[in-house]
């Protein structure tokens, strides 16, 4: 059911990222850039057991969003690592805003060489980001080496649910600009390969079937005029040609997102 991989970099999510589309997304979604919001992070911050006494790495950290709400709500300490400067830097902004610089930090760098020493955390984070990384297996590696024994790993992340055709799925990964999508199953076994246990999966596609119609609704009924005069018209229909392929290849149990929970062994 794999689909072909296509050959986007982390030179050119930075790319993207440095321009006008995070922006769209927190339009879209708020500054918690993933579906469902705080509800979806508190979801996952109880099913990865997150405390006061926490140490978190949020992979792919963005706005920063998340590593706040974790940090206002559970006392935690959390340290953001995101490639893109200006996420990075818009992040800092944001957390000294809030009064959270004492817990919350942020790096940028790269995900596949995570630029901290093994055993550093209690539980590696990430939410709907991962579906950007070329090399997931290298990268759940990297989770496992900066976590401390008995670390957790917890994320959700879009996948692929059904078979499509190549060009089916090119149109949808080019449109987002992942190299490619893993499927439950892919995750679960890179996660078991890697030294994990698996203690919680979840398929959430139908949920996510039902947020990509209301992030249409959304683009469509409150968004359309905002993006229009900031950025183009252009800029604006690409948004809805490719949200729509989205939609249906949601509806068609083509694509989704998991939620998976794993123990460093
Ligand atoms: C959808 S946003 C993440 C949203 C964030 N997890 C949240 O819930 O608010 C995707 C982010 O992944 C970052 N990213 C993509 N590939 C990366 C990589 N290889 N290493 C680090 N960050 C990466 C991008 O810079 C971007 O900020």
């Amino acid at each position: 059911m794999e689909c072909k991989r296509l050959d986007f970099t982390i030179g050119d999510v930075i790319e993207i990222y440095e321009g006008p589309v995070g922006r769209l997304w927190e339009l879209l979604m708020g500054e918690e850039i993933h579906v469902g919001g705080e509800k979806e992070t508190d979801l996952l911050a109880e099913k990865a057991g997150i405390n006061k006494t926490s140490s978190v790495l949020d992979v792919c950290s963005a706005l920063g969003g998340p590593a706040r709400h974790l940090a206002r709500k559970y006392g935690c300490r959390v340290t953001g690592l995101d490639a893109t400067g200006k996420m990075v830097n818009e992040a800092i902004v944001r957390t000294e805003r809030d009064g959270l610089s004492h817990l919350v930090s942020f790096r940028q760098g790269n995900a596949l060489d995570i630029p901290f020493h093994a055993g550093t955390f209690d539980i590696v984070w990430g939410q709907d980001a991962w579906c950007y990384i070329t090399d997931k297996e290298r990268l759940i590696r990297e989770t496992n080496r900066v976590l401390g024994t008995g670390g957790v790993i917890a994320f959700t992340d879009w996948i692929q649910t059904g078979k499509m055709a190549d060009n089916e799925c090119e149109e949808l990964n080019t449109f987002m600009a992942f190299p490619y999508m893993e499927t439950q199953d892919g995750y679960e076994e890179i996660l078991m390969d890697k030294g994990f246990k698996i203690i919680e999966k979840e398929d959430l596609s139908r949920d996510f079937a039902r947020h990509c119609h209301l992030y249409q609704n959304k683009l469509r009924n409150e968004l359309k005029q905002t993006i229009i005069s900031h950025y183009g018209n252009e800029l604006y229909q690409a948004a809805d040609d490719g949200l729509d392929k989205w939609v249906m290849a949601a509806d068609e149990g083509k694509v989704g997102r998991a939620r998976m929970i794993g123990k460093k062994i």
